[in-house]
């Protein structure tokens, strides 16, 4: 097949979608396509319709590339692409917008606030819950702006290192808990969730560095959760995916708090990370997928 693989781009994530391009193309390369690697931006557009690919692969993070805006123009320019469609790439990059749909679902979500750049004041900040509180940009990826405050100076420094990334910020209720993350694939009605991936970083939670440096945190698969929690986040994940109107492939997030709790949804991300430490690749592996069919079976799903 002739495969377009457009990584890289200009988000704020572009360093982790260079890595995860780069083992894309290696690993499609290793099946035999023709691949044409694109680091992507609106110039390149002509050269990506000219080169008539059978399918893209998008391995693109965050800002026009996960946000939905890229899917609806190749959807436009009929050129089929791998994973969700505009909408839902939309509305799950979308944190606030996200729990939204979770919470109609009936899936636990963190208390929070949400706090636009337009009307924000300081004074406005008055919590309904305790410290600590996680202060996060509304449409963000790994972890990129996060602050974890334990009082409310820190939140106000949060806040401020936030609007920096976008002009909707949230304020969440932090879970103490372990950081778990389910990786969902399949066809249309028949997603499946795919075993639970436990994260122990090596940093106080699983920032940039535990996320992308190597030997940043261990993974566990399975979890080492019980199996009524293992049923209940791959029932969670599968529903947050299909509530979203998710297509192919995602990984959703999830905190299981320590005092026994209902687990926490975090967020859907619908162009997981794919780099040599991100965590659907583990998930996949362990159903006896390695990493060039686990892209290949993306590829398949998504041409159905
Ligand atoms: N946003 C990063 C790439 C992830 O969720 O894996
Ligand atoms: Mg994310």
């Amino acid at each position: 097949m002739k495969i377009a693989v457009l990584y890289g781009g200009v988000s704020a994530e572009r360093e982790v979608s260079l890595s995860t391009g780069k083992q894309i193309i290696a690993a499609l390369e290793s099946k035999g396509h023709e691949v044409i690697g694109i680091d992507f931006h609106p110039s390149r557009l002509q050269e990506l319709l000219e080169l008539k690919a059978d399918v893209v692969f998008l391995g693109l993070h965050g800002k026009y590339g996960e946000d939905g805006r890229l899917q609806g123009l190749l959807d436009m320019m009929n050129i089929p692409y791998v994973g969700s469609g505009a909408l839902a790439s939309g509305i799950a990059m979308d944190k606030a917008k996200s729990k939204q749909f979770f919470k109609d679902a009936g899936i636990t979500i963190a208390k929070e606030k949400v706090l636009y750049r337009k009307s924000y004041s300081e004074d406005q900040v008055d919590l309904s819950f305790d410290f600590p509180v996680v202060v996060k940009p509304n449409r963000e990826g790994s972890t990129i702006g996060l602050t974890i405050a334990q009082n409310k100076d820190e939140m106000l420094k949060g806040i401020t290192e936030a609007f920096l990334h976008d002009d909707t910020i949230l304020v969440e209720q932090f879970v103490s808990g372990k950081e778990v993350t389910v990786a969902v694939m399949g066809e249309h009605g028949e997603m499946q969730a795919l075993p639970v991936v436990e994260i122990v970083p090596k940093n106080a939670y699983y920032d940039y560095e535990s996320k992308y440096a190597e030997g940043g945190s261990i993974h566990y698969v399975p979890a080492r959760v019980d199996d009524q929690i293992t049923a209940l986040l791959q029932k969670n994940a599968v529903l947050a995916h299909e509530v979203l109107g998710c297509e192919v492939y995602s990984r959703v997030d999830f905190i299981v708090p320590h005092d026994g709790s209902e687990p926490v949804i975090l967020e859907v991300n619908t162009l997981p990370g794919m780099t040599p430490t991100s965590l659907f690749p583990d998930a996949a592996k362990e159903v006896g997928l390695d990493y060039p069919s686990m892209i290949e079976k993306l590829i398949e799903l998504s041409l159905k």
